[in-house]
């Protein structure tokens, strides 16, 4: 296409005017566009702020329904559920996760009978009730890949029997993608949606979330890096996605968010399915350092992030910035 030059074309004439700004915007924040993840504990009435990330709690279930009850009125379609739980339940197997009683199961439970028809998402992943913080079975030092995705198989089919509607496999194990599915299917589980995090890279930007849940102080040095992908790395993820894809996921994250925009925006063109972007917990965190520094404007950058995350290809996107998101949104219609 041959298009005109200066002075018969001038780009600045389409943003004169502010009804000319919007009637040439490419992309728009919806709340639609959101998921909330949110962290409960064990208790009654705890409301338990989360030193590093300003804003964010841990909330015991009943006031976790509170915190749905207002998803809900913002209109934000699902909430993420993290456990964080205690020392004393954890042990090397994380055998706690495929107790259909725990401290998840009953949370989405609650959480299904006050509010059935706001989505809920569940973390597949063992490293919330793991003594040693990994997200499978660990020995000699290595996380163990099969033996691993039989544990999550079963964890899955509770989180879906309490009434999860998406499931979001988060080790990072070979294969659990195919096999969660199949055991979701032959439990009747046939229409919860899986949500796999397709491409999750070995990032620092989860520190925040790892003292959310306390699990940081437990990791060894070698940390994540025999299961989350390098960094460095673009065409392995789409090689993992497409494995995920084929295996059966209904919608790919792409975690973490904002410096993995270039991975984001392939992803949504080689391969068109739902993707969504993971604010993760040390961008929300960077974010509100500077907020409250007065270094950035709060409302600006945060719209800013958002617009660019679905200028990228996002389709929604899972962010602690959601309720005030949602607010602002609701506010100006
Ligand atoms: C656990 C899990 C992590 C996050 C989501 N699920 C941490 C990790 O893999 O260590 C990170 C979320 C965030 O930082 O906001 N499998």
């Amino acid at each position: 296409m041959s298009r005109g030059q200066y002075p018969s074309t001038r780009m600045r004439r389409n943003r004169m005017t502010a009804f000319s700004r919007r009637l040439v915007a490419e992309t728009r924040l919806d709340t639609a566009d959101l998921i909330w993840p949110l962290f409960v504990v064990e208790g009654n009435n705890i409301t338990q702020p989360v030193d590093s990330m300003p804003g964010v709690s841990r909330y015991s279930i009943d006031r976790l329904l509170d915190q749905a009850g207002m998803a809900v009125k913002l209109t934000i379609p699902a909430i993420a559920v993290f456990p964080s739980i205690d020392a004393t339940l954890k042990d090397d197997q994380g055998s706690l996760a495929c107790d259909g009683d725990n401290l998840v199961c009953r949370a989405v439970r609650a959480v299904k009978a006050a509010y059935p028809d706001l989505g809920i998402v569940c973390d597949v992943a063992l490293d919330p009730f793991t003594t040693h913080g990994h997200d499978g079975l660990f020995h000699d030092d290595k996380v163990l890949n099969d033996e691993t995705i039989a544990i999550l198989c079963q964890q899955a089919v509770h989180q879906a029997n309490a009434g999860c509607d998406i499931i979001a496999p988060s080790d990072m194990m070979d294969g659990r993608v195919g096999a969660i599915r199949a055991a979701l299917d032959s439990a009747g589980h046939q229409n919860v949606q899986i949500m796999a995090y397709a491409a999750k890279y070995l990032s620092a930007l989860y520190g925040p979330f790892r003292d959310a849940v306390r699990v940081e102080a437990l990791l060894g040095k070698d940390e994540k890096a025999t299961y989350q992908m390098d960094p460095a790395n673009g065409d392995e993820a789409m090689h993992e996605i497409a494995l995920d894809i084929a295996e059966g996921a209904d919608m790919i994250i792409i975690k973490p968010g904002m410096p993995y925009l270039d991975i984001l925006a392939r992803a949504k063109v080689e391969f068109g399915v739902p993707c969504l972007a993971y604010q993760v917990s040390g961008e929300y965190s960077m974010l509100c350092a500077s907020f409250e520094n007065g270094w950035l404007n709060r409302e600006r950058t945060i719209h800013e992030v958002m617009i660019c995350f679905k200028r990228a290809g996002a389709d929604a996107i899972l962010t602690y910035f959601a309720p005030e998101i949602a607010a602002t949104i609701c506010q100006s219609q």
